[in-house]
């Protein structure tokens, strides 16, 4: 019997209907990954950042247009000092691998999140990262460290409460362009399709503000075994959602 390899060839922008704008992902499930290989936390998360590589790969392949990356959260210092030290980094590990092929293909760099937190090593190589693809017009690759969505909009309320203090704008003024207007996405369309691996269906404070329209699917595979394939497939998925955004469908 004639049979197929297993392993599909991953797919071009021409073989899907629909394509979203702006793909959002938990990259979770290191820590199971680890334990069931029976290999430390680190080396979890290490294996995580392969598959990150291949999805912005694939992501820039298929020329959506963002792709924003959950590394990081406001609540993930809550670990372990060892754990935090390796995710830590492997930030610095990441962009010092990365960074040229990702400026050669033209791909935008933004981190999510409040950078004065972080170890000024970290501070600097992202600075520089952004710096660096700042003027970049391909892929929005944003990439969401020390991030919390609550965070994110409790600094845009303030900084929109000292417009008004300063008088540069009126309280009436305030709609919810402006609002997005100081978020850390802004200028970008809202997330059309949010992945989040390993089962765990929640938000865990990402993007709150940005996914008030988007479709979730939750693959109950680990990050780290994510592949193309699998996002190939959640791609196929969200072409069959019927976005409805309030309205009636004819
Ligand atoms: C997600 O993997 C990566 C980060 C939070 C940085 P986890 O470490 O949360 O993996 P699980 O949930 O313990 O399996
Ligand atoms: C969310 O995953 C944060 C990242 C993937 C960076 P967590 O594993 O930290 O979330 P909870 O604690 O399970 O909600
Ligand atoms: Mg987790």
């Amino acid at each position: 019997m004639w049979t197929f390899a297993k392993r599909k060839a991953p797919m071009t922008r021409g073989d899907f209907k629909k394509l979203p704008r702006h793909v959002a992902i938990i990259m979770d499930g290191n820590g199971r990954w680890a334990k069931k290989h029976k290999l430390s936390v680190a080396l979890g998360h290490r294996q995580g950042t392969e598959t990150l590589r291949e999805i912005i790969r694939h992501t820039d392949d298929l020329g959506i247009e963002a792709l924003s990356i959950y590394a990081f959260s406001t609540e993930n210092w809550n670990r372990s000092k060892e754990e935090v030290a390796a995710l830590m980094q492997l930030i610095l590990d990441f962009f010092a691998s990365e960074i040229d092929e990702l400026d050669a293909k033209n791909v935008r760099i933004l981190i999510l999140g409040d950078k004065s937190d972080l170890p000024a090593k970290q501070r600097e190589v992202l600075l520089q990262a952004e710096e660096r693809t700042g003027g970049n017009t391909g892929l929005k690759l944003n990439i969401a460290l020390n991030y919390g969505g609550r965070a994110e909009l409790a600094n845009a309320a303030r900084e929109l409460a000292m417009l008004v203090q300063s008088g540069r704008i009126t309280p009436a003024m305030i709609d919810e362009k402006t609002l997005a207007d100081h978020l850390y996405t802004r200028g970008q369309p809202d997330v059309d399709l949010m992945i989040r691996t390993s089962g765990e269906m929640r938000l865990s404070n990402f993007l709150l503000y940005q996914c008030a329209y988007a479709e979730f699917l939750f693959p109950t595979v680990l990050w780290p075994d994510f592949s193309v394939q699998d996002y190939d497939e959640a791609l196929i998925a969200y072409g069959g959602r019927e976005r409805r955004f309030g309205g009636r469908l004819k």
